[in-house]
């Protein structure tokens, strides 16, 4: 059998699925109500900035502002139980989990290319500082950017984040909505550190949506102006090769190995 070229098995313009519908649903819903719960839920915190004067300014627009609020956490935990079970009972749930567990792996791939992109070894390398150190352990260097699997420690980071923020947001909002149970069953101070926890961890979430992930989907030179993949789901060859080549390779060497034992 002649010697096949990776371009052969997997064309850089072959369209991969890396979210499906029901993927892509979750993830409208959790845009979607969670742009409604900061709305809705910021302007208790700065009630004083102009903007939220302005929203707030009609009549019952207090009121309304709280029903939407407690219709969207309606929402968000519905959405999550779907998740929870999508996951469970999903053969394709279950395979996303298990890629996206954190691994010794990512720890390492965001010290390396944390210093990849400071390039500060490099540029005393050049400089001639430390040229021996350097040249008998070249991994210091930090020459060449980590090689990702099918999510990386971004991605992964930012998962863990929404589950454990929708974690702290169910249970803390779920006691300021009901304040006499939560008082029946806990003493005022611990009321007071949900509310606290509440709205820091809101304006926590807000911050790294709005500066992390909106970097990693739309700002980083990788995927600018977007990535698409949260409207079709696609992904082409030629994407997973540059951003997932663990992956790559992954689909590659299967398709290799079917390609051998049909031959044989
Ligand atoms: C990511 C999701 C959420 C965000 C970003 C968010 C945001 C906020 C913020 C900023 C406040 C004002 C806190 C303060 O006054 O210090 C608030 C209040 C509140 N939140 Fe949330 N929240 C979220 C989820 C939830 C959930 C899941 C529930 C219910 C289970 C909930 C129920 C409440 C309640 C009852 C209040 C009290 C004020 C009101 O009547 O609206 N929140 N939220």
């Amino acid at each position: 059998m002649e010697t096949l070229n990776s371009s052969d098995l997997i064309r850089d313009d072959e369209i991969f699925l890396r979210m499906n519908p029901a993927e892509r649903i979750q993830h409208f819903l959790l845009i979607l109500t969670f742009t409604i719960l900061i709305v809705t839920g910021l302007p208790l915190i700065f009630y004083e900035l102009k903007i939220f004067k302005t929203l707030m300014s009609f009549e019952r627009a207090f009121y309304i502002r709280g029903v939407l609020h407690r219709i969207a956490a309606m929402i968000l935990i519905v959405n999550i139980i779907w998740h929870f079970f999508y996951t469970i009972f999903t053969k394709r749930g279950r395979s996303n989990f298990k890629e996206m567990i954190p691994k010794f792996k990512d720890v390492r791939d965001a010290w390396d290319l944390f210093w990849h992109n400071v390039g500060l070894t490099q540029l005393l390398y050049k400089k001639g500082v430390l040229k021996t150190f350097f040249e008998k352990h070249p991994y210091w260097l930090f020459e060449k950017e980590p090689e990702f699997g099918r999510y990386n420690f971004i991605e992964k980071f930012e998962y863990l984040a929404v589950a454990w923020g929708s974690f702290v947001m169910i249970i803390s909002g779920f006691f300021m909505w009901n304040v006499e149970l939560s008082l029946r069953l806990f003493p005022l101070w611990v009321h007071d550190i949900f509310v606290i926890i509440h709205g820091y961890e809101a304006m926590l979430a807000f911050l790294a949506i709005i500066i992390w992930h909106m970097y990693n989907v739309h700002l980083n030179p990788e995927v600018f102006p977007m990535s698409k993949i949260w409207l079709n789901g696609k992904i082409s060859g030629h994407e997973l090769r540059t951003l997932h080549p663990l992956e790559y390779r992954k689909i590659l060497e299967e398709r290799k190995r079917i390609l051998e034992s049909e031959s044989l």
